[in-house]
């Protein structure tokens, strides 16, 4: 049985680098990760209004194929046209508001039928037939179309945003991770699970986020990242709503069977270039996603709160394709390195799930007095600056008075906007 017993291994000091001397190292309060009001707050002007990772153009490979997406009581539904365009629209009937597929992922044939009363829709969204038309008044097919939801399409991947945002466009928000991310290809990359992951924790979504954003419990409670890559991985700072951490592998015997092995089966991948053959790199972008790529594969997960303590975890697995008239010894390493990667991040979720929900535990308990953050964990502040900024009602201590919290915010941004 793997274990990891004992104290962990140091911190290389290199690695503490660019947190200020001085810095509020406490956190967000208490009632941020249990207040009803906050959380409604948080679905409307993170959830709807920042650029959300919905899935990847390969998840809708076919015309008529399709994948739904549904975040904070909106839902969208991406769809690949006969023109092979992939489209975007609300999964939501025009006749009554029904869904209009119901799978998370499909092919649709030619038309999305409406499961209520069998309205359908063209997939470019237009309005095809209605049931029994002599009931219904004749009805524009472009006005009473599907109502299409904002995209964008980066290096494969598929971003909708619900309602307008602060964010620019996503490419934007990338730029700075354009050139090392365009090494992986991720355009041409093809699911290698049948559809997307996902499962419901009992915690709230912002101690997720916060267990995500540092690397300072890898040591303690990671040991398959440790034996992989140790002290050699690095977290860099938030900048522009994005933040880049790396971990080059360690170069020594690894302790655990499936480190080794994995180290042992990775292949060569020819096109990246040595820096990145024998590393993890992870992209996160605010406010809850996060963009990795492995020399055998790449993906992405993300969070999205159900209730102030219920938060699904979601994501998506993808690699090149692998082509049967290829290198047959390379494909079987790389469909091995593959199950191995997958292995070693399943049990890197279940002990992150864990201190999630201690995490959880810890805003609920009267003891609780705050964080005490290391550098290590200066990014856990930077993410909730940027909370802070959009949200400064969390800069309060004590929760508002009840049914005061969005008319608190609204007065606290109004106060603090630029004359
Ligand atoms: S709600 Fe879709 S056809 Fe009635
Ligand atoms: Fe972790």
């Amino acid at each position: 049985m793997e274990s990891f017993n004992g104290a962990p291994p140091a911190l290389d000091k290199s690695q503490i680098s660019g947190a200020p001397e001085q810095w509020d190292r406490s956190g967000l309060p208490a009632w941020a990760y249990t207040n009803h009001e906050q959380l409604e707050l948080e679905r409307d002007v993170l959830f709807r209004r920042h650029w959300q990772l919905a899935g990847h153009v390969s998840n809708a490979p076919e015309p008529g194929n399709y994948f739904c997406f549904d975040v904070a009581g909106e839902r969208a539904i991406i769809v690949r046209g006969k023109d092979n365009e992939i489209r975007a629209f609300h999964n939501v009937c025009r006749h009554r508001g029904s869904r209009v597929v119901v799978n998370e992922t499909g092919t649709c044939g030619s038309a999305m039928v409406c499961p209520f009363h069998g309205w359908s829709f063209n997939l470019d969204g237009t309005l095809r037939t209605v049931a029994q038309p002599k009931a219904v008044p004749t009805l524009d097919p472009v006005e009473h179309g599907l109502v299409p939801v904002e995209f964008e399409i980066w290096h494969g991947f598929v971003f909708v945003r619900f309602q307008p945002g602060p964010q620019p466009a996503v490419a934007d928000i990338l730029a700075r991770h354009e050139a090392e991310i365009a090494l992986y290809r991720s355009a041409e990359a093809v699911p290698t699970r049948n559809s997307f992951w996902s499962q419901e924790i009992g915690a709230n979504w912002k101690c997720v986020r916060d267990v995500d954003n540092e690397g300072y419990h890898v040591p303690m409670a990671h040991p398959g990242l440790q034996d992989l890559y140790g002290n050699n991985y690095f977290d860099e700072h938030w900048q522009g709503g994005t933040t880049r951490s790396f971990g080059p592998f360690k170069d020594e015997t690894n302790r655990l069977w499936s480190v080794r092995a994995y180290n042992s089966v990775l292949p060569e991948v020819d096109y990246l270039p040595e820096s990145h053959r024998r590393a993890w790199l992870y992209i996160g972008m605010f406010p809850n996603q996060v963009l990795y790529f492995y020399p055998d594969g790449l993906g992405f997960y993300q969070e999205f709160p159900i209730a102030t303590d219920k938060t699904v975890l979601r994501g998506g697995a993808y690699g090149m394709p692998l082509s049967e008239a290829g290198d047959a010894t390379f494909n079987r390493h790389i469909r091995a390195a593959r199950y191995l990667s997958e292995r070693i991040d399943n049990d890197t979720a279940v002990e992150d799930i864990q201190l999630t929900v201690w995490s959880n535990e810890a805003a609920h308990s009267s003891g609780f007095q705050g964080f005490i953050l290391s550098d290590l964990e200066y990014g856990v502040k930077q993410y909730h600056d940027q909370l802070r900024a959009i949200m400064p009602v969390l800069r309060q201590s004590e929760p508002p008075e009840q049914g005061c919290l969005e008319i608190n915010n609204n007065k606290l941004l109004a106060s603090l906007a630029p004359e």
